[in-house]
């Protein structure tokens, strides 16, 4: 088979870079409307197929709407942030934008997903985690990742919560001790998606340039001969970016 056979036609590539570059990080905006089950099980299967080292599938997805339990976790969020805030007491500027961001949509979002980690899912020999034992939760990020498009294209957000206590989240969802709390999530419908990330709008940090992050050969070498014609591409990929 060909390249072009393997390709997307143009119309799906769009929708691709659609999902990826319109999804952002939600926490504000989030509407009362329900999310109908056939979406759900949309999104939730489309996290279910993300790669997984040794196809180990790592993951549970736990749905929380109970409100009890939202505002437990919302206490811990609560009880964490003041913690944080505390931690740059040597910067009243930072510590005055710091405080003056919303981190969470705990309560009003129309649902969260506490998504975890088993180590013991067809282990304890899981092929490809055998030196690289993170590769287990890597591979939960994956599913969350998919999770995060999938509910962009379907016109949910979604908000990734972890400035709370593990521990915490242990004892309210019972999860056992061997398992963890990889993410915790707020998700629904919002009335609009920002084009840009939350923490650029309010100047707390800006998008690097792909430049400096892209290495040729070496870490963090950034010039190469070999490499000029991709280097002149990037350069204008940042230049558009810099238009958007
Ligand atoms: C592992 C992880 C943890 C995060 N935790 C939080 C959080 O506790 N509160 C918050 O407001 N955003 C959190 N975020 C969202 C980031 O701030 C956000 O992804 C980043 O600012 C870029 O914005 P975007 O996702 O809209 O592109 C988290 C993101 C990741 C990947």
């Amino acid at each position: 088979m060909n390249t072009s056979q393997n390709s997307f036609v143009q119309y799906e590539k769009d929708a691709v870079y659609k999902a990826i570059f319109s999804r952002r990080d939600v926490r504000t905006k989030f509407l009362e409307e329900k999310i109908p089950g056939s979406v759900l099980a949309r999104i939730l299967n489309a996290a279910h197929h993300a790669p997984s080292v040794g196809f180990s599938q790592p993951w549970d997805f736990i749905l929380i709407s109970d409100m009890k339990i939202r505002e437990r976790i919302k206490h811990s969020f609560i009880e964490e942030f003041q913690k944080s805030v505390k931690m740059l007491e040597s910067d009243q500027e930072r510590q005055r934008k710091y405080t003056s961001l919303k981190l969470e949509g705990i309560l009003e979002s129309s649902l969260n997903i506490c998504i975890t980690y088993d180590p013991n899912k067809f282990g304890p020999f899981v092929l490809g985690r055998t030196s690289i034992s993170e590769t287990g939760v890597y591979s939960v990020c994956c599913a969350i990742q998919n999770l995060w498009l999938a509910a962009r294209a379907e016109g949910l957000g979604m908000g990734w919560v972890s400035i709370i206590s593990n521990c915490k989240i242990r004892e309210i969802l019972e999860i056992p001790d061997y398992v963890s709390p990889v993410a915790y999530l707020c998700l629904g419908y919002v009335s609009e998606f920002e084009n840009t990330p939350d923490l650029e709008r309010s100047g707390w940090l800006r998008r690097l340039n792909l430049e400096n992050v892209v290495c040729y050969e070496k870490w963090r070498v950034h010039q190469s001969e070999q490499w000029s014609d991709l280097k002149d591409e990037i350069a204008r990929t940042d230049f558009n970016n810099k238009g958007k």
